[in-house]
């Protein structure tokens, strides 16, 4: 892949092993994961229920560590860093995605946006103000001051997009974003990666059981029997 030489790696797995123990018994769900992702790219994982896709997201998103292999992120091996340098990293590099949207119920949407932004030491003033920037971005800049009670789960979701966002991340994982959103709801959200990816050039990597959003990724790794099975295209 010689085209890959010129492209700048944001995240590069080799031979990623993850192993749990249940019990007396080591259950490998891992079990040998190569695989790299470019600034500017949207890739797909997809793979069966139960197959280890949260499990790569969680070593992806620095939550937890594989027993073995190697990651680098942006040029740098992550695997022996100690907790506090693997939270610096998440908290300033790493946005976050989930399918429930994990809002903060009692905080409305751009406090919930400028949450993470608090927590880096910005003031309460310039957090909101670039809160409710990012809610225009998404698209729900006149639902700002609702909590996530009044909003459609489309509308937590792009919350969730824009508390990823604000943080100004080398990239944004998702797990299942459109999974708890009907076909045409999950389709818009799906849209909005696109235009992020396609016109601010955010780089995305999404976790999918839904065949129809992975084949709109340029990339996609399809997880099996704990590894990766294509990853060229994405499959249907
Ligand atoms: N903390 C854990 N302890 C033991 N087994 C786990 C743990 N997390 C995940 N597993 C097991 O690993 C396998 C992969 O899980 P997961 O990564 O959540 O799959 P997916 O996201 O593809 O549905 C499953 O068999 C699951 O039961
Ligand atoms: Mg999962």
């Amino acid at each position: 892949m010689t085209e890959e030489l010129n492209k700048t790696p944001v995240i590069q797995l080799r031979d990623i092993k993850k192993n749990f123990r249940v019990g007396i018994l080591d259950l490998p769900v891992l079990k040998g994961i190569d695989l790299s992702i470019y600034k500017g790219e949207m890739a797909a994982i997809t793979g069966t229920s139960g197959g280890g896709k949260s499990t790569l997201m969680n070593i992806i998103g620095l939550l937890d560590e594989p027993s073995s292999g190697a990651y680098s992120f942006e040029g740098k091996e992550v695997i022996h860093l100690n907790d506090d340098e693997l939270s610096g990293i998440r908290n300033k590099k790493i946005g976050f995605v989930f399918q429930q949207f994990n809002l903060l119920p009692r905080l409305s949407a751009a406090e919930n946006v400028a949450m993470p932004l608090l927590y880096r030491g910005e003031s309460i003033r310039g957090s909101s103000m670039i809160a409710r920037t990012f809610l225009e971005k998404v698209g729900i800049g006149d639902r700002a001051d609702h909590n996530p009670t009044e909003l459609s789960g489309g509308q937590q979701q792009r919350v969730a997009i824009a508390r990823a966002l604000a943080g100004n991340p080398s990239i944004i994982l998702a797990d299942e974003p459109t999974g708890a959103l009907d076909t045409k709801v999950g389709q818009e959200i799906m849209d909005l990666f696109l235009r992020l990816n396609k016109e601010d050039g955010i780089t995305i990597v999404m976790i999918t059981h839904d065949p129809r959003i992975a084949a709109q990724c340029e990339k996609c790794f399809n997880i099996c029997d704990g590894l990766v099975e294509s990853k060229s295209e994405a499959v249907s």
